[in-house]
């Protein structure tokens, strides 16, 4: 029985990875949970999967939930997300939040030489070289959630692959994928949401619709398996039901393939290395497959190329690069911009700060900060 802290827990992944556990009850359990503000599903969570510890972001719903429920030990706020990170008998520590509240304690947990399974992008955009060396120095595996690197570590076998040429990723193309940039520029947040393959939170499904999500694939391929950017390639596959390939000294191409299901790489990240049968996807018919694979168009989503040279650049780029965006992405969903002003408020950000490289963690913090502050 492996014991399982979860944080962001009433989100997408979260949710996903707690279908996951219920069908896997023999072989996880839930130690603690971390939420935002959705209290109202955390209740439900909580009673039906006793965990021993919860932390909230909020200190009002901690001392709420407390009233409720006297046998959890209760945290809250970015504390309460070191103290999750503490707890000794945690086996596996998900990290499903969303946005930078969780890179300090995923740090931490690190320190503390726990497994971690990662979803959450910033952690490794903003501050990959950290972690990752954090990660080595601990003797600590990141094992990723996200399909496309999910994928790649199936067909490397094993983090390290020395017969690894090249890595690539599939992306399927997002709702603006045969749209022109004019159309585009008109598009609301409400389409822009309908993603044609995956149902996943607002925020990754505005960054699968300018390709920058791609690229943040991208920066996080480079710190997990330690592959140069002129190694990793996208390749666009509508379909999405190739996740990835990875492509060997040999010619060979290797592919993880299956339905597109977030449940999979959820699994696997907990099973790593072994495999279960747990939650059963609809085995997709092979038969009469039409699969494509076409070249990314970096003129119709320039977005992409900028978030590959951010990463390139290194230092504090990839966090300008994250913080911008995100910040963006918020005021399109919000209506106050229109979709490819997305772009212009990323180049001007861009343009207008100074790189240091080899940043240490608070001078990556500090600069998302002033980013975010100029936008308030
Ligand atoms: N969704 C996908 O299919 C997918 C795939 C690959 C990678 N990812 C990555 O995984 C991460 C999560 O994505 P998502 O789509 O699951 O996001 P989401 O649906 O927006 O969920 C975010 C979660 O984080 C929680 N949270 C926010 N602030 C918190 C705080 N201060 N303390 C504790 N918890 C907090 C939220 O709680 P409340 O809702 O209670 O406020 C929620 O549980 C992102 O980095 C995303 O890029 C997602």
């Amino acid at each position: 029985m492996k014991n399982i802290v979860l944080l962001g827990s009433t989100g997408s992944i979260g949710t996903q990875t707690l279908e996951v556990v219920e069908k896997l009850k023999d072989k996880f359990s839930i130690l603690a949970l971390a939420a935002g503000k959705n209290i109202k599903l955390l209740k439900e969570q909580i009673i039906k999967f006793k965990p021993k510890y919860v932390s909230v972001a909020d200190y009002i719903d901690m001392k709420e939930l407390e009233k409720e429920f006297n046998d959890i030990k209760f945290f809250c706020g970015e504390d309460g997300l070191f103290e999750l990170a503490d707890i000794p008998e945690t086996d596996i520590f998900v990290v499903a939040t969303n946005g930078i509240v969780s890179v300090k304690a995923t740090i931490k947990a690190i320190e503390n030489k726990k497994t971690i399974a990662l979803a959450n992008k910033e952690t490794l955009v903003m501050a990959g070289d950290i972690v990752m060396k954090k990660a080595k120095e601990n003797n600590v595996s990141i094992i990723p959630i996200d399909s496309e690197h999910s994928a790649i570590l199936q067909c490397l076998n094993k983090q390290d692959n020395p017969y690894a040429k090249k890595l690539w990723i599939t992306a399927s193309g997002g709702p603006f994928l045969n749209n022109s940039r004019e159309e585009m520029a008109n598009f609301t947040a409400k389409e822009a949401l309908k993603h044609p393959r995956w149902m996943m939170g607002k925020k990754i499904t505005i960054d699968c619709a300018t390709l920058v999500n791609k690229g943040l694939e991208v920066i996080e391929a480079h710190h997990l398996y330690n592959f140069n950017y002129d190694n990793i390639k996208v390749v666009i596959h509508p379909q999405s039901i190739v996740h990835s390939f990875v492509e060997f000294c040999d010619g060979s191409f290797l592919a993880q393939m299956g339905v597109p299901s977030m449940h999979i790489p959820i699994q696997y990240a907990l099973s790593y290395p072994d495999r279960f049968e747990g939650i059963k996807t609809n085995s997709f018919n092979i038969y009469n497959k039409k699969l494509e694979f076409l070249e990314p168009d970096f003129e119709k989503f320039p977005l992409l190329k900028t978030t590959i040279e951010c990463g390139k650049k290194g230092g504090l780029m990839p966090a300008i690069l994250n913080a911008a965006n995100e910040v963006a992405v918020y005021k399109f969903l919000n209506g106050e911009i229109n979709f490819l002003d997305i772009e212009k408020i990323i180049y001007n950000e861009i343009e207008n700060s100074k790189n240091i490289l080899k940043p240490s963690l608070d001078e990556i913090f500090e600069t998302d900060k002033q980013i975010r502050q100029k936008f308030l």
